[in-house]
């Protein structure tokens, strides 16, 4: 059985609460013919709750882009599974590659964080990749084992059966350089052997792993195409709701 493929939006510090509330809208107007796709958006945190009011009736899954791990306590700036799954928050990202460059996130952080996800039922979508520098010096397939390995310490399978993970080599965000389909085919198929390895060969097959990096309108067919891309990633492609639906229409525009 083929695994329903997920295209989510990281909308990243754009947007105000109205902002986004007018593009959530927009997207829930034009994405309610769309059947065997998954659709997942992720508003900063002060849009979650308006947004999650809006697209209640629709098909789109609400993201966050962080949380912290411990329940409650002295953190201040901090936001816990339990105040995401109020606001009507089904999905999160962790381990953003800008979380790890920008705010110190570790593998063992990223760890606590699906921890944190899984006990409160959200959908952790695990972010992983490599930089230039570690690609230039063919470090790619080691960084992502560490990741893995890592970032998935602990955890029975039974326990990670919704997990999404986000293959996004950093040096494809935000930059117009994606991978090409046949280098995120590759990676992906790795990983998949990976997980294989740590969680059995059912995991692997029912596990998706998206692509994110430079994901435009004129890509994403080609990427889709390939056997392990189970969907991706999209952050400045995703923040227009009428360019970024035909991302999610992908496979209609072939
Ligand atoms: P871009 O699509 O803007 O390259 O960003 C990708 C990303 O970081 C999604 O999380």
């Amino acid at each position: 059985m083929k695994r329903a493929p997920l295209i989510a939006g990281n909308w990243k510090m754009f947007k105000t609460g109205s902002q986004a509330v007018a593009t959530a809208l927009r997207l829930a107007e034009l994405s309610c013919d769309v059947k065997d796709t998954d659709i997942m958006i992720a508003p900063p945190f002060t849009a979650l709750a308006l947004v999650g009011e809006k697209i209640k009736a629709s098909r789109i899954h609400l993201g966050a882009q962080n949380l912290f791990y411990e329940k409650e306590g002295a953190y201040t700036g901090e936001i816990s599974a339990n105040m995401l799954k109020e606001a009507g928050v089904s999905h999160v990202i962790i381990g953003h590659s800008e979380r790890r460059q920008y705010f110190g996130e570790n593998n063992e952080d990223v760890c606590k964080k699906i921890r944190a996800a899984v006990e409160s039922s959200l959908v952790p979508v695990m972010c992983i990749g490599e930089t230039e520098l570690e690609k230039k010096d063919e470090k790619t397939f080691y960084v992502l084992d560490k990741q893995i390995e890592n970032g998935l310490k602990g955890f029975r399978s039974d326990e990670l059966s919704d997990l999404v993970i986000a293959y996004e080599p950093v040096w494809a965000i935000g930059t117009g350089k994606s991978a090409t389909p046949d280098q995120a085919q590759q990676v992906h198929r790795y990983i998949r052997t990976k997980i294989q390895k740590m969680f059995g060969s059912n995991f692997a097959e029912e596990t998706r792993i998206i692509y994110g990096g430079s994901v435009k309108p004129d890509n994403i067919s080609e990427l889709m195409n390939h056997d392990d891309v189970d969907g991706a990633l999209v952050g400045g492609a995703s923040l227009d709701a009428d360019n970024f639906i035909q991302i999610i229409k992908f496979n209609r525009m072939i």
